[in-house]
């Protein structure tokens, strides 16, 4: 059975992977705010691509989750790909919170529940576009560079936790770098972000990633490379840096 569902596929990532997905003709149900996008995707995929609305930062996410995985008939592999962040050295509260309140709190409730899904229906595979922001933190980018750091170790330890439960679990942490998606759109340093990709060549490798089941996997080589490097940045260097997000 190959049956995915996505969460935020209405734009950038998590579009492109939905439309893959359900061209190699699996079963795709895809959620976001923006049913309207979601119902374009379905228009071209009828047989295949089911819907459902869903803001991930309420409670009703779960519920909403539970009736998408209904329409798809089960679900094998969960990705989550919403996602939001804001370049924000003015430290704007409402906007670390709204940012805080997708990639964490949102990212936490789908991530339980198809964890308690798949512990309750035989195995399957969770997926995560993180970010290589979660290296280290951003002063340019705080709430986002926190939270994607959050989300790796969050993967690394429900990882941790399906072993000990000998619970037939993937996890699977993607982390890509920069790409040229709505996401960066807002950012005012855009035109001088470094190794921008663009959706179809990330995608791609995205998509690999999922099917072969990796552990974690960023995307691509020359981030792999530079991510190396900033791991290794002692923290007293890394203050005097002006890094991007
Ligand atoms: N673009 C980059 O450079 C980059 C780099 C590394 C990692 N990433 C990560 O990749 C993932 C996909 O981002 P993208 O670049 O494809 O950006 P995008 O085009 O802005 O897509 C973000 C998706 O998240 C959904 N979303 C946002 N708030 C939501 C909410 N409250 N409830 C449900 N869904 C919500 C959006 O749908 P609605 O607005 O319709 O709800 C949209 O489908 C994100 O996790 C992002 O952090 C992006």
């Amino acid at each position: 059975m190959n049956r995915i569902v996505i969460i935020g596929a209405s734009s950038g990532l998590g579009q492109k992977i939905a439309l893959d997905f359900a061209a190699s003709g699996w079963t795709v149900g895809v959620a976001a705010r923006r049913i309207d996008r979601l119902e374009q995707l379905r228009e071209r995929y009828p047989e295949s691509i089911h819907t459902e609305a869903m803001d991930v930062s309420t409670p009703e996410a779960v519920d909403h989750l539970h009736d998408l995985i209904d329409k798809c008939g089960g679900m094998d592999v969960l990705l989550y790909a919403s996602g939001t962040g804001w370049h924000n050295p003015e430290l704007d509260a409402e906007k670390e919170l709204r940012t805080v309140g997708v990639n964490v709190d949102g990212f936490t409730r789908i991530v339980t529940a198809a964890f308690k899904y798949f512990a309750q229906n035989g195995g399957g595979q969770i997926a995560a576009l993180t970010s290589v922001a979660g290296t280290k933190g951003l002063g340019v980018a705080p709430a986002y560079s926190a939270s994607k750091r959050y989300q790796w170790n969050y993967l690394q330890a429900i990882d941790q936790l399906a072993h000990a439960h000998g619970l037939n679990i993937r996890i699977t942490d993607i982390r890509p770098g920069f790409m040229n998606t709505a996401l960066l759109a807002e950012d005012p340093d855009r035109s001088r972000l470094p190794m921008v990709m663009d959706v179809d060549y990330a995608a791609r490798r995205i998509e690999r990633a999922i099917l072969r089941q990796k552990h974690t996997a960023t995307i691509d080589w020359r981030w792999r490379a530079l991510c190396g490097l900033w791991r290794r940045v002692p923290n007293f260097l890394w203050r005097h840096l002006r890094a991007m997000m």
